[in-house]
Parts: structure tokens; C-alpha cells; sequence
């Protein structure tokens, strides 16, 4: 299988930095394909943990090729401050590749965000601040600026003036605030470019289409997740790219048909940091003990991640809209010790039974889930290695969910270290 796919399938934070560095073992490079640094992959190897935002999870490997894709979008300062984190914990960064086609973030994105943020008040999208939303505004708007025009000041300079012209004149006039200053922005990104970013600089479409011709093993790791999509997700609660398994193609040069697994990355339960509808979560004791057990604290920006039950309907949705071959599920030990664990198999709505992911945004506000309980197990399971260990209950619970969703489950989580998983199938 040489192309593979890790895509998020609830709302992001559900392990895809742990599963894409174990898959990474046996690939030769490892594409980021979209988002920027709103993401956060945590990588636990023994006692140290990487929390990595652009720089794709298989970089800890010295075999791996890691390449951040056109459809990321860039803020040239955080990816070098990555690269010099991993430098000064012994991590070589020297193969990284950055698509010259990547779009840049800028001071004024960041600034744009907060300032949007704070303009819809209460119905704010509690967005990570990082600029995601502007950038890929500018790009839709075709006044962003990409990687490869840093390598020529003069373009640089050109494109930086017009989209300031506009930019400082909404700062101006609906946000009230001073103009950005154009001269010390070329300034700063023409110098990260020739002092460390040039190297990395690459026509990476290339290098993964020689990649595949040569037979190698390419991952493409999603940031985000699937009901975070601009599309797929529970707009305008979402983040302004496609994290789903269709955004591998746009954000990394390459066709449906070159794809041949999708990984979808499953919580054992349920989170989401931000605004927006969650059927499932809890707002008592046992989604309390979620998060203190799971450490359910964002790995980016520090935030408490709502909680709830696992939920079908939308695994469902998104085996469809990501075509997904298989599930890893993490986290199953977060839910030791619990009597009972409840699961998500319909929604009701005005006294309907609804089995598919509604279309319409104001349904998804008013269903109320409707659960199936099952047996919890109260031994410790992260020692557990293989399947047959497990507690028939947590061995129950995973395949109640491989036949709820209709997708098998390959992988469990049952700790945040690097070997701690079980092969469960396929
Ligand atoms: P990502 O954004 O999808 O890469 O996920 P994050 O890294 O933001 O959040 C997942 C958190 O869960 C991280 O702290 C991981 O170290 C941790 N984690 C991943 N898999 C497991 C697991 O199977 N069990 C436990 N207890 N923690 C896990
Ligand atoms: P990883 O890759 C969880 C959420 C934000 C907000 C919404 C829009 O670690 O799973 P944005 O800054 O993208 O415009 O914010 O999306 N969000 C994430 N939630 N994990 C992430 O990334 C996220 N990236 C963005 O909280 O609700
Ligand atoms: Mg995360």
C-alpha cells in the first residue's frame, strides 16, 4: 500500500501526531497536506513528548522525508522556531521540504483573526488566534502571497503592497487600528527566507509523484479533522481548509487514484475545543473525569476540550466522506475504571429516529442522542500489547463500534507512548 492517508474523523485532537509517527515506521515520507500551526501533534517516545504544529509527525525518524504540502498555510517564525526546538532535542531537521506553492502567514493574519474573534462577540468561533482563517481568505481572494515569492524581493515587495493596501485600509476603517508597516515585514520574512528557510524550499509535488513512481511509501497526515472541514463540517464552526481525506489530493498534488488507504483517527470518546453543536457531550462528572484522566487540555493553546460519548453517526459520516479503509482508536484507556460506557448509535428529532448525519446545521442544534450502554471493565489495560489481553469488555466495545460504523478497527490506543497500541485487525 504505498500511499496512505491519516485524516481526523471527529473534531481534531484524536491522536493523528501518535498514529502518524507509528505508521511513519514503515513509510519513506511523510506530507502535511493542509492547516497550519492551529494544529498540535503530540508524539510521546519514552519520557520525551513533541508537541510538533507544522512540522509533519514522522520527523522523528531519520529515514523519513517530511514535507509540509502546498495546502498548508506558513508563518515562516513558528516553523523555524519548530525546527530549532527539534534541532536542541537531537532531531535532524535538515530534509524538511516546504512546498514553494505553501501560502505565508502574516503579522496582520494573526491580528486580522483576533480582531474578526472579537467582532462577532458571543457568537464567536473560539478560533486558535493563529491567522488560519485570513490567510486562507487571502488565498481564496488571490492577494495571498506564497513561499516561492520569497525567493524574488521584488515580486515579494509587489504583492506585499497591494494586499497591504486593502489590509491597512480595513484596519483602518473597521477595526480602528494603525496600519501594518510593509517595509519591516519584507524586511524580517526576505531574511528568514535567505538565512534558513531557501534549503528546504522545494517543488514537493514533484518529489512525491518520484516518491510513488519509485514504489516508496508516502503519508499524508491531515491536521484537523473532518467535522472541522470547511465543507463537511458544522460550519461556520470550522477551520477555513479541507482536513478531510479529499484535501490529501489538493494539498499535496496528487489524484484520488493514487491513494489507497485511509486511516480515520477515532477517540474512544469524544472532544472538541472551540464553538459549535456536540449531540454527545456531557456536562457532568463523567465528562469531568474525561478530561482530567484523558489530560483533555489543548496541546496548542491550552484550552479545556469539551467532552462526551462516542458517537456513530458521526463515524458514519465520516467513513463516507473520507472513504475510510480502516479505524485506529485511541485513547481506550481513558475509559477504564468506568461502570458503564454509553455510545451513540441514532438521534432523535421531533420524535424521529435519525440514523444518518443530518444536512441541515439547525437539526444537528436540537437532536438528542440516542445511546446504547455497555458494560464497562475495571482493569488498567495500558500494559495490555496484544488483542487477546484485553478485557472482554474493552474487546466488546471496539467491536460494537466496528459493526456501528461498518469500518474495522486496525489499531487501539491504550497510552500516549509510542508503543502503546494494539493490533486489532485487518
Ligand atoms: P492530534 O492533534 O490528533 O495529533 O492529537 P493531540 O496530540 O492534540 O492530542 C492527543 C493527546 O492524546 C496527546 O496528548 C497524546 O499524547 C495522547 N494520546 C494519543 N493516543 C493516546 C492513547 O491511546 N491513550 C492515551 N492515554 N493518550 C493518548
Ligand atoms: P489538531 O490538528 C482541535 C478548532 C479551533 C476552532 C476552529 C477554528 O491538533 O487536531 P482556526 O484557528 O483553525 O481558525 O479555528 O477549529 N481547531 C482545532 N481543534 N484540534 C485542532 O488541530 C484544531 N485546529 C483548529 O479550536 O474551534
Ligand atoms: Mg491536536
Amino acid at each position: 500500500m504505498p500511499a496512505t492517508v491519516v485524516v481526523g474523523t471527529q473534531w481534531g485532537d484524536e491522536g493523528k501526531g501518535k498514529f502518524t509517527d507509528l505508521v511513519a515506521k514503515e513509510m519513506h515520507m511523510v506530507v502535511r497536506y493542509q492547516g497550519g500551526h492551529n494544529a498540535g501533534h503530540t508524539i510521546v517516545v519514552d519520557d520525551n513528548s513533541f508537541a510538533l504544529q507544522l512540522i509533519p509527525s514522522g520527523v522523528l525518524y531519520d529515514h523519513i522525508t517530511p514535507v509540509i504540502g502546498n495546502g498548508v498555510v506558513i508563518d515562516p517564525q513558528v516553523l523555524i522556531d519548530e525546527m530549532d526546538m527539534l534541532e536542541a532535542r537531537g532531531v535532524d531537521t535538515s530534509r524538511i521540504k516546504v512546498s514553494g506553492n505553501a501560502h505565508l502567514i502574516f503579522p496582520y493574519h494573526q491580528l486580522l483573526d483576533a480582531l474578526h474573534e472579537r467582532y462577532l462577540g458571543k457568537n464567536q468561533l473560539g478560533t486558535t488566534k493563529r491567522g488560519i482563517g485570513p490567510a486562507y481568505a487571502d488565498k481564496a481572494m488571490r492577494v495571498g502571497i506564497r513561499v516561492q515569492d520569497l525567493l524574488d524581493p521584488k515580486i515579494f515587495a509587489q504583492k506585499l503592497d497591494v494586499v497591504l493596501a486593502q489590509t491597512n485600509k480595513v484596519l483602518a476603517k473597521v477595526y480602528n487600528r494603525l496600519p501594518v508597516d510593509a517595509d519591516e515585514i519584507r524586511e524580517k520574512y526576505l531574511e528568514l527566507c535567505e538565512t534558513r528557510l531557501k534549503p528546504h524550499i522545494a517543488d514537493t509535488i514533484g518529489l512525491v509523484h518520484d516518491a510513488l513512481d519509485a514504489g516508496q511509501h508516502v503519508l499524508f497526515e491531515g491536521a484537523q479533522a473532518t467535522f472541522l472541514d470547511l465543507d463537511y463540517g458544522t460550519y461556520p464552526f470550522v477551520t477555513s481548509s479541507n482536513p478531510t481525506a479529499g484535501g490529501a489530493c489538493t494539498g499535496a498534488g496528487v489524484g484520488p487514484r493514487d491513494i489507497d488507504r485511509v486511516m480515520g483517527i477515532a477517540k474512544a470518546y469524544v472532544t472538541r475545543v472551540g464553538a459549535g453543536p456536540f449531540p454527545t457531550e456531557l456536562h457532568d462528572a463523567t465528562g469531568d473525569h474525561l478530561v482530567d484522566v484523558g489530560h483533555e487540555y489543548g496541546t496548542n493553546t491550552g484550552r479545556r476540550r469539551r467532552t462526551g460519548w462516542f458517537d456513530t453517526v458521526m463515524l458514519r459520516y465520516a467513513a463516507r466522506t473520507n472513504s475510510l479503509s480502516e479505524i485506529a482508536l485511541t485513547k481506550l484507556d481513558v475509559l477504564d475504571g468506568l461502570d458503564e460506557i454509553k455510545v451513540c448509535v441514532a438521534y432523535e428529532h421531533e420524535g424521529t429516529r435519525v440514523e444518518h448525519y443530518p444536512y441541515h446545521q439547525s437539526v444537528l442544534h436540537q437532536v438528542t442522542p440516542i445511546y446504547e450502554t455497555l458494560p464497562g471493565w475495571q482493569t488498567p489495560i495500558e500494559q495490555v500489547t496484544e488483542r487477546s489481553d484485553l478485557p472482554p469488555a474493552a474487546r466488546d466495545y471496539v467491536e460494537f463500534i466496528e459493526r456501528k460504523v461498518g469500518v474495522p478497527v486496525s489499531l487501539v490506543g491504550v497510552g500516549p507512548g509510542r508503543d502503546q497500541f494494539v493490533h486489532f485487525g485487518v
